[in-house]
């Protein structure tokens, strides 16, 4: 993917996260505040103590493993060579924290022979913000999606104001993104969050 872009950007790609993308990954979990991004990858919390740097340590390990061994699945985007924003997303049993959730436990069970995947995070450079890179970062992933066999897709994206003006608290996007994507509103999750699902066919027929 080609896109011409203002200012700074010229060259808009994405790539898949796996071993060979890994340290553009560190590059951007760095940028992030050592966020290694475990959190919805775990079903339970690990506890790592008071230390920040042991819990940075564990999770930088923990993400890094499931990377090399293909359970991690996010797509990248690139200004050029630069590494400047990411989408985490994957099938339900790779992001199984969603499921614990206090609003989702009160969703109806979605009941379908089709596979579930989920979106679970959005990450832009902050010199890249407000320039369309997290919907870049989305239409990738959906594209990967597809060419995995399709299947429902969810999202979680944030409908309180409140967090919706703070950049730090919209990891799960807008829902005018999702909108925009073709997603349809199915149930909130609290006050904060609203569960969003499209439907996307396989590529591979
Ligand atoms: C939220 C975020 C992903 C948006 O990325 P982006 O590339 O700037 O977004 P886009 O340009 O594609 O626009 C998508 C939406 O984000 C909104 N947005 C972008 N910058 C924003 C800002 N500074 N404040 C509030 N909303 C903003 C846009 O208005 C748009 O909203 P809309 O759908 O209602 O129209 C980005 O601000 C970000 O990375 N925030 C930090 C998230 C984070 O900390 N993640 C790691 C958690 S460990």
């Amino acid at each position: 993917m080609k896109k011409e872009t203002t200012g700074k950007m010229t060259a808009l790609s994405t790539k898949e996260l796996g071993p060979k993308t890994w340290p553009d990954f560190e590059k951007l979990a760095t940028k992030q505040g050592q966020c290694w991004c475990t959190y919805y990858q775990r079903a339970k919390p690990v506890h790592t103590g008071k230390d920040p740097l042991k819990a940075d340590r564990v999770n930088h390990s923990y993400k890094e493993n499931l990377v090399m061994q293909g359970k991690s699945h996010a797509i990248l985007v690139y200004d050029g060579k630069r590494p400047v924003g990411w989408c985490q997303y994957g099938p339900k049993e790779e992001l199984p924290r969603i499921d614990a959730g206090r609003g989702y436990r009160k969703v109806e069970p979605l009941i379908t022979e089709k596979m579930l995947w989920r979106i679970t995070c959005f990450f832009v450079d902050r010199e890249y913000r407000g320039k369309g890179i997290a919907e870049t970062a989305l239409k990738g992933a959906l594209e990967s999606i597809r060419n995995q066999g399709g299947g429902i897709v969810e999202a979680y994206p944030v409908v309180s104001k409140k967090m919706g003006a703070v950049p730090e608290w919209l990891w799960f996007g807008t829902p005018g993104m999702f909108r925009r994507a073709h997603f349809k509103p199915v149930a909130p999750l609290g006050t904060s969050l609203q569960l969003m699902r499209r439907t996307l066919s396989s590529s591979r027929s």
